[in-house]
Order: C-alpha cells, then structure tokens, then sequence
C-alpha cells in the first residue's frame, strides 16, 4: 500500500502531511533518482524560492507577517472579551469571505450555528457573501439587532455585493433599534487609510479593523478578516497563528523534500507541464472540510489564472459525494487531471454505525465503523483505484480540524499559490480580469 492509502493518522504536532506518492512526476523516487522527467524538479523549487526571496524584499508577501502580529491578537481578544452576541454576520466577498467559512466550518463544525448544546451560549457566526434577496432576507429577519454584531468586510470598502449587504443591513438595524443605534452594532474590517468603508467609519464613529495596505483579499484569513469574527465565536486564535507560522517556518527549508509549499507547488505545476493535467480537483472529505474547497479554488483561481498559454483551472469538489458525480469523469474521463485530497485525523465524535441486519453483507462490512472510518476508507480507496487508472492525486491530511492544523493549511496553501505563480510566470496578487465586469456593474446601476 502506497502512503496514500494510509489514513491521515498522524502526530497532533506535525499538524499536516503531505503525501504526493501516487503524482506522476514524484519529487524524487527510492533510488534517489528524479521523476519521469529530464528537468530537475529541485529546478523548479530554486526558480520559486529566489521568486519568494524577491517578492519577500520588495514587501509584496505581508500576509507573511500576519502571523507575528500580537498587537492585533490582544485587539481582537479583547473585542471578542468585551462583546457578547448572539449572531455575528460578516458580510464580504470573495477574499474577504471564503476564508473565513472555511475556518467556521472546519474548526467549529458545519452545524455550530444550528447546535445550540455544541455552541455553549458562543454566537452563531453567518458568512454572507451573496447579495441573495432570499437568504440575506431570511436572516436578517431572524436575528435580533440588539444582540447582533454585523462585521463589514471589504479591504478596498468598494465593493458593490458587500456595500449592498451593508445598506441593507444598517436600515434593518434602524429600523429595529433607531438610527443612533447602528454604528454600535457595526465593525469595520478594511483597508487602513482609504475606501468608502474607511470614510463613512470616520464620519460615524463606527470601530474599525484594518487589513494592512501589502495583504490581499485571498490572501487576508490570518489578519483581522478571519481572526476577529472565529475569535467571537470562541476559536483559539493564538493556535491558528501558531499553526500557520510553524508552517511557514517549514516553508523556508531550501531542500525540496523538506518544504511542504515547494513539493505541493512544484509537483502540481509539474503535473500540468509534462503530462497535460491542468484541471486541479480540490477535493476535501467531510463536510468541516467541503469550505476549505471553496477558499482552495479562488486562490488559485485568481491568482494564477492570468494568461490564456498556460496555468491551471481549479476545481473544488467534495467527498465522498462527489464519487458518484465526478468520479467516472475523473477515472475515465481526459487526461487533463490531477487530484488534490484534503482529510482530517482526530475527530472528537466519532459517529458509530451499530450492528444491526448483520446478515446482509453489505450491511455487515458496516457494523462496528464509525463514520468517520468510513469517510477515511472511501479517501483511501478513491485515491488507489483513480492511481491505478492513470489519474494522479495527492493528499493533504491535517491532523485534526483544529486551528493549528488549520493554520498550518491555510499557509501552506498561500505559499504554494506564490510559488506556482512564480513557476507560471504570473503576478499571483490582483485580479484585473475582474475589473472589467467591475465596471460594468457599476454603469449598469447608474442607469
Ligand atoms: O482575493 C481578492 O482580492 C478578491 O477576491 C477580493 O477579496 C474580493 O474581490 C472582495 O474585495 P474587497 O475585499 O475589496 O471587498
């Protein structure tokens, strides 16, 4: 059995493992030779490193340095100490939202907001991100302003999606508690000096966070845009720090074998340049981690997907759900895939299936399980059977869904986008094909 069919039993101190044993181009192979290629992959891993080294110098990787930033921890601690809510909404979009599910959900469980007992008087923590009449209706409507913090987030305090949600919201809180009232029910996550948000903060008193100028939207779960709304719905966030600047830490070893981003990024690009597989499946197991797909496709998305020669196309998808979706495409389907696995050891619950019917077979393999054996017996067995028809994967297995392997995935992640825009010859920051429909959003709504 490869690595990859093991499960993700691993050290709670290593906090994540990567395992790249069923990729087709394998950094390097028993005999200590190189993959199937003539181009060295340790290449590959200098050419991203001196990239990091420069792009590090010039200031352009300050999401580095989210992870030393006690100023902001201590703030964050005390305005989580300080308030108590029974909803905390945070509107943004894209950069400013996806990360943050993805910590919800991972760390505090996909049903922390329906599960009261779980919760222990700790605030519901709600996502918003579509500016959906329906859902943004439907909640705004059950929560109560008095008890509510609605936390804005937009690094540019521009953007049409998130400013809508802000209006609406601020009148449903007027409404409710009087116009006076709504700059206390309001926090400002934003850009440190400009940008609507900024101004109207300035004008009405309203508290504000800032997203410091070098750290991008996709870039910006570790900064306040992540850490304040988890650190008022009670996650350790000093542990989610810890997590991600261990891992950056690992990210800075110059041999190839020992760095996590380097093996994750050089093997991913690899994939694409010498066998064609351009499409990367981000396929986590288990609902705490379906979000985590999410943030994964618009990282890489965004910021890779800049020129029309090259790069790849990411796709998040969700086991094992998705085996009886994606899965006949992915065995037999074009050539043009790889697989990236995300899973998850030390669950605190484990889920028993009871022995019940254990005269039918198909029933009796089943008695005795939990769930989560069976979530990570179906990874393993999806990963060997998609090896052996030809379909390269990889996986990244967490040591548990907690901070600090969350953390760790987090950095791991950003580190590898930079490396791999570095091996595309791409600007992994901004977004300009974004711009265009930017602007004809805003035509459009001045008539
Ligand atoms: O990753 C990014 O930079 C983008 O996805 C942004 O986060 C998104 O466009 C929202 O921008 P803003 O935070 O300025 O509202």
């Amino acid at each position: 059995m490869t690595d990859a069919g093991r499960n993700a039993e691993i050290a709670p101190e290593e906090l994540l493992r990567l395992d790249l044993a069923n990729l087709p181009v394998p950094i390097r192979r028993p005999d200590g030779s190189d993959g199937r290629t003539a181009e060295r992959p340790e290449d590959d891993f200098r050419a991203a490193l001196t990239g990091i080294g420069r792009r590090r110098a010039e200031g352009e990787l300050a999401f580095l340095d989210l992870v030393h930033d006690r100023d902001l921890v201590e703030e964050v601690k005390r305005t989580a100490d300080r308030r108590s809510y029974k909803d905390v909404i945070v509107f943004g979009i894209g950069g400013s939202a996806l990360g943050t599910r993805a910590l919800r959900d991972a760390i505090l469980g996909p049903a922390w907001n329906a599960d009261a007992r779980n919760r222990r008087g700790l605030p519901r923590l709600h996502v918003v991100d579509n500016p959906d009449p329906d859902t943004v209706g439907s909640l705004l409507a059950r929560v109560d302003p008095a008890k509510t913090l609605y936390n804005v987030v937009s690094k540019s305090g521009r953007t049409t999606e998130t400013l809508a949600l802000y209006l609406t919201a601020t009148e449903s809180i007027a409404r409710a508690l009087g116009s006076r009232a709504t700059a206390d029910r309001l926090v400002f996550t934003t850009s440190p000096d400009s940008g609507p948000l900024r101004r109207i903060a300035r004008d009405e008193g309203i508290a504000t966070f800032s997203i410091p100028t070098g750290v991008g939207g996709r870039f910006s779960a570790l900064s306040a845009v992540g850490i304040l709304p988890l650190a008022l719905a009670g996650a350790d966030i000093d542990a989610l720090l810890d997590g991600a600047a261990q891992m950056a830490e690992r990210c800075r070893k110059t041999s190839l074998t020992r760095n996590p981003a380097g093996r994750l990024a050089v093997s991913l690009v690899r994939a694409e340049r010498i066998s064609g597989r351009r499409i990367v499946v981000f396929m986590p197991y288990g609902d705490r981690l379906t979000a985590c797909g999410r943030f994964f496709q618009q990282l890489w998305a965004e910021s890779l997907g800049k020129r029309p020669d090259r790069g790849p196309t990411p796709l998040a998808a969700s086991g094992p759900a998705d085996q009886h979706s994606l899965l006949q495409l992915l065995a037999d389907g074009p050539a043009d895939k790889v697989v990236v696995f995300l899973e998850a050891g030390g669950r605190t619950k484990p889920l028993q299936v009871p022995d019940r019917q254990v005269g039918i077979p198909e029933l009796a393999r089943l008695a005795g399980r939990s769930l989560h054996d069976i979530l990570a017996i179906e990874r393993r067995a999806t990963a060997q059977a998609l090896a052996r028809s030809g379909c390269p994967n990889a996986t990244v297995a967490l040591a548990a869904p907690d901070e600090r392997s969350l953390g760790a995935f987090l950095m791991l992640v950003q580190l590898a986008t930079v490396m791999a825009a570095e091996l595309y010859g791409v600007d992994p920051f901004g977004q300009p094909g974004v711009e265009g429909t930017k602007a004809l959003v805003a035509r459009y709504l001045e008539g």
